[in-house]
């Protein structure tokens, strides 16, 4: 089964995702179908796999936490249709309810489970062509696995033609022993799927209706049918218990990192990096070990990330680097720096050549080109223009307890360690703040803000006040040598030449 990356994908009329099943495997207050993998639930993958298809309507058969998994299908796929199955009897009347819910529908529709998040718009595409290719009214994808366990068994005949869907808990150990399984995806004719399952019952182990069940009568009927294996058996797993999740999670990642770098970028480490299949990555970056990319993240060619990183809907551009750090909505320019343990959040903008440092957390600010937040600061609601320096242990005071109010620094600023700037309040071009300053009032350009008490050394207080303490025996030695004449220094320390 082929289906060249460049052809375009062959259409069906709809597409049906059941998305009732209670998940009970999954031991979750979440409905299965809202677990998550990659970047996406295993909904929107099959979702995403079943788009380029180009269906007209798409159907999501919902029950089980209906209103959570509704609420996610207005956010992922607005333009599905959810339908509602009250109780859970069975893929085979979840299917029904579905095409219940379209009346006029026509033509080929692809029905899949919506726990099988590796599924490809590959696989699906080549599954439609091949049921289009045979005539056939229901096609059912099909893999050869090593371990069957707990799915439904492709029974062919001496012609390998296939002839039923038998479920585990009602196979023969002669089926049981069959490793072709049944990837719960289907593709068929409307009408003939109206027919048939208005005619398949319940009587089996789990007393459901079982969508499985539509095949058997209808090659009994002399009906064209086919079951076509899928290239890659791992597209077609299904995801019933937290084993399977991580599972299925470890596999999608795999994808994920080889396809990147097949396409250039270095993976140091594999087994630790993870790449949601929604950020993209440009040739020749580098992601080193203990990297997560998530989200809307975009890392370009060049860059390196990690070790021990975590990005969050980030850009990251050209030749920057980010280590050791954690970063969420942050947008890094070309050869920025970031980290080690630097913490981005959300409307964090860094320009070219720009530098945020060591236990520097920062949200809602601009760094200008080359600007530097070298250490342990808090910059948040900030506009920092160009080739500024804001030293060690400065916080930008940007709350009130009631508002968040901005603070400008202009190009060339020189903010003095341990400066808090009150906001709101502007630096002018050029201008510095002393060391320890609290900046509660604008600073011209070119000037320099002293904000601090002035100091006062009370002399002798160590003697006076800590006498006999080593600090007060340090500082009487000192004295001694202040007072001594010079060349009678018996106390002063011995060079190695002086021996
Ligand atoms: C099903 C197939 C099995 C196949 C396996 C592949 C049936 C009877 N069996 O088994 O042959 O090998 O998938 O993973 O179909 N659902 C509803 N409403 C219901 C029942 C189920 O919408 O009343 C949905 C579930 O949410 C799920 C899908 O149908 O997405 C399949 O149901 P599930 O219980 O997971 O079936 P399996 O036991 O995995
Ligand atoms: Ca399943």
């Amino acid at each position: 089964m082929i289906a060249q990356e460049s052809s375009p994908s062959p259409a069906v009329a709809a597409v049906v995702v059941l998305a009732a099943g209670q998940g009970t495997r999954m031991r979750s207050a979440t409905p299965k179908v809202l677990h998550t993998l990659g970047g996406r639930s295993l909904l929107g993958h099959v979702l995403a796999a079943a788009e380029p298809l180009s269906a007209g309507t798409t159907v999501v058969v919902v029950g089980s936490g209906r209103d959570q998994v509704e609420a996610h299908l207005a956010d992922v796929a607005p333009g599905a249709l959810a339908v509602v199955q009250e109780q859970q009897r069975g893929s085979g009347h979840a299917a029904e309810v579905a095409l219940a819910a379209v009346p006029d529908l026509e033509g080929s529709v692809l029905v899949v489970n919506g726990d099988s998040p590796l599924l490809t718009s590959r696989t699906l595409a080549g599954l439609v062509a091949a049921h289009d290719a045979a005539g056939s009214v229901f096609t059912v994808l099909t893999a050869e696995v090593d371990d069957p366990t707990g799915l439904g068994r492709i029974v062919r005949d001496e012609r390998g033609a296939p002839r039923a869907i038998v479920e585990e808990r009602d196979a023969t150990d002669e089926q049981r022993a069959i490793r072709e399984v049944n990837a719960g995806v289907y593709v068929t004719d409307a009408a003939t799927l109206r027919r048939v399952l208005a005619r398949i019952g319940t009587s089996n182990a789990q007393g459901e209706q079982y969508l499985t069940d539509a095949l058997a009568p209808l090659v009994d009927g002399g009906a064209p049918t086919a079951a076509v294996r899928a290239d890659d058996p791992d597209d077609v797993l299904g995801c019933n218990d937290r084993r399977e999740l991580a599972e299925r999670r470890r596999t999608l990642n795999d994808r994920v990192l080889d396809d990147l770098m097949r396409s250039g970028v270095t993976v140091v480490d594999p087994q630790t990096t993870w790449v949601d299949v929604t950020c993209s990555v440009g040739a020749d970056a580098v992601l080193e070990p203990g990297t997560q990319l998530r989200g809307t993240t975009t890392v370009a060619g060049g860059a390196v990330v990690g070790p021990d990183t975590t990005l969050v809907d980030c850009a990251v551009a050209e030749g920057a680097s980010v280590v050791r750090s954690h970063c969420l909505g942050a947008a890094i320019g070309p050869e920025a720096t970031v980290g080690p343990f630097s913490y981005l959040r959300p409307g964090t903008r860094l320009e070219r050549g720009a530098k945020v440092g060591a236990f520097v957390e920062t949200k809602n600010v601009q760094v200008g080109e080359g600007s530097k937040v070298p250490h342990l600061s808090y910059v948040g609601d900030a506009t920092i223009g160009r080739a500024a320096n804001v030293g060690a242990a400065t916080v930008f005071v940007n709350y009130d307890g009631v508002a968040k109010h901005h603070t400008t620094i202009g190009d060339q600023v020189r903010i003095g360690s341990d400066t808090m700037l009150v906001a709101p309040v502007t630096v002018g071009d050029g201008a510095y703040t002393a060391a320890g300053s609290v900046i509660t009032a604008d600073v011209p350009p070119g000037a320099m803000a002293v904000a601090r008490s002035p100091q006062r050394n009370v002399a002798g207080w160590v003697r006076r006040r800590r006498s006999g303490t080593p600090a007060a025996e340090a500082a009487e030695a000192a004295e001694r040598r202040a007072e001594a004449p010079a060349g009678d220094r018996s106390d002063a320390p011995r060079t190695h030449t002086d021996t």
